[in-house]
């Protein structure tokens, strides 16, 4: 046991390996194999400073006789080795060489090697953290009473549908490690940052704040003054009303004259989470929250901090993204502070936004409910629950009077985009960019081209969209070739924002 900088660290954490430290490449037995995901010596270096570092990792390999016991321990003596000469000493391997069939006790996500870890180490484990690209490895963590987790490395983005909708999520390990170092006390940490930011709403400021959908710029929906900086700060035009962001079917009758049955059924199957509802408003909630409708849409964030803020504020929180309009839509915190950090008073990084895509919004300002906009939550899931929804039409109009956010040129790139069905070849010219969906076997590692989910799995590449959007943009290209997707799911949803972001060049 060795305590690499002298003090007496009582707090650790804990990592999976496979898809966390290094690239997830099956039951591995050759150390050739071993690569180091990028950003993760860094992140290890730093977490090192303040904790001890565990490995905790699941290998049914072994058991189901694909690996040998040997072959595990070999793997992780190889990037024990390789760690130490960057200086990263982790101070124990746990492996759980078990298939789940077998129902042992240490296999993730039971706190066994933790609680093991807590006695043999004295690790404090109400201070330590757990990271990993599995739902299992956050549990794992909350089991033992530590802070879990999740990153989007390995099969991070793929298992983002299964994830307990209040765990944190990061895109690698080296973003969670820079949170982890600013949030040492990270649940009472959270509850300062949602009092601090609820004092600023109260007092008629401006927060930026994540959700699952992407992040808001939000203010307290009743203060009018407060709202009218909202529009001034992304330079929105006064005619795109706002969303209400609530915590509780309480504050929603604050907002709302009507709660009619469907929309109650919608909120009990999917709030917290991406669905906005439009409601006949009452009288206090300020015109220009609603751009002089006499509806009001109204959401409940599936995020543990947006909703944390929401209720330290008592009163919703009126948010569109929190971008300038007309732009691409933040789903991280530091997309945020690129477009108004400035113009805001505080932004408060919950890590990236694991849907990607704004929330679906469903009108029951008419006698049947209208889908107004596509989102998070596909047609089929909401129809499902109340039965047949009206579509908006095919092509979105500019400034309906109901609907302003299906205008047109949203979420666009500053470079042209070009939207087709699909991508079949690629040009040799390096000045186009391509944003492809599953690209195809063989296809160049390049920095023009984004694949949104190589598997094809619709949440992963919604998720991914708007973060390759803008990375494609930075890079001064000529033109930007996108390929629509599948339509189902949220596939609607991410070709409803393709279109809107190619729409300049379509006409
Ligand atoms: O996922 C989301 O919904 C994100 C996060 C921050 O919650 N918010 C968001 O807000 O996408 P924003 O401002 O980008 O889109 C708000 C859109 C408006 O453009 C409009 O289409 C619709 O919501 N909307 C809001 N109130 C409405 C109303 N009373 N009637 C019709 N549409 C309304
Ligand atoms: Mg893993």
């Amino acid at each position: 046991m060795t305590v690499s900088n002298g003090t007496a660290r009582d707090a650790a954490v804990f990592l999976d390996r496979d898809g966390t430290i290094i690239e997830d490449r099956g039951h591995l037995k050759d150390s050739r194999d071993v690569v180091l995901l990028p950003g993760a010596v860094d992140a290890l270096l730093r977490l090192q400073e303040k904790y001890r570092l565990f490995v905790v990792t699941n290998q049914p390999g072994v058991s189901r006789g694909e690996i040998s016991a040997e072959d595990a321990m070999m793997i992780n003596r190889h990037l024990d080795a390789v760690l130490r000469e960057y200086g990263i000493d982790i101070e124990r391997w746990y492996v759980c060489p078990h298939d789940r069939a077998e129902k042992c006790e240490c296999s993730k996500p039971s706190p066994y090697f933790l609680k093991q870890a807590a006695a043999d180490f004295n690790i404090a484990l109400n201070k330590s953290f757990f990271i990993g690209d599995h739902p299992h490895d956050a549990m794992t963590g909350f089991n033992a009473g530590a802070f879990g987790i999740h990153v989007c490395t390995g099969h991070g983005m793929h298992h983002i549908g299964q994830l307990a909708w209040d765990i944190l999520v990061f895109r690698d390990l080296y973003d969670a490690s820079g949170w982890i170092m600013r949030h040492p006390d990270p649940v009472n940490d959270i509850a300062e940052v949602a009092r601090k930011g609820a004092e600023i709403i109260r007092s008629g400021g401006l927060v930026a704040f994540p959700t699952e959908t992407v992040y808001g710029l939000g203010a307290n929906a009743f203060d009018y003054h407060a709202a009218a900086r909202i529009f001034e700060a992304k330079q929105r035009p006064a005619f795109d009303p706002l969303i209400c962001h609530v915590a509780s079917v309480e504050q929603v009758m604050d907002l709302a004259a009507e709660w009619p049955e469907k929309a109650a059924l919608l909120a009990e199957k999917f709030w917290p989470g991406p669905l906005t509802m439009i409601l006949p408003k009452r009288p206090e909630v300020p015109d220009l929250v609603t751009s002089g409708l006499p509806s009001v849409g109204i959401r409940m964030p599936a995020n543990r901090i947006a909703l944390e803020l929401i209720k330290a504020a008592q009163t919703p929180i009126a948010a569109p993204s929190a971008n300038l309009f007309g732009r691409i839509s933040p789903t991280r915190a530091e997309h945020v502070r690129e477009q108004l950090e400035d113009r805001v008073d505080l932004i408060i990084d919950g890590g990236c936004c694991r849907v990607g895509v704004e929330s679906t919004i469903i009108s029951f300002a008419h006698d049947i409910p209208v889908m107004l906009r596509p989102g998070g939550i596909s047609a089929e899931q909401i129809e499902a629950v109340i039965g047949p929804v009206a579509r908006k039409p095919e092509k979105p109009v500019i400034s309906a009077p109901e609907g302003p956010g299906m205008l047109l040129s949203h979420y666009a790139p500053s470079t042209p985009m070009k939207l087709v069905d699909k991508v079949e070849q690629l040009d040799d010219d390096p000045k186009t960019g391509y944003l492809l969906f599953t690209g195809w076997a063989g296809i160049p590692v390049a920095d023009n081209i984004e694949i949104l989910s190589p598997g094809g799995d619709m949440a992963e590449a919604a998720a991914n969209l708007f973060a390759a959007m803008r990375r494609l943009d930075a890079l001064d290209l000529s033109e930007i070739i996108a390929e629509k997707v599948p339509e189902e799911g949220v596939g609607a949803a991410i070709n409803d924002r393709l279109h809107r972001a190619a729409w300049k060049e379509e006409n």
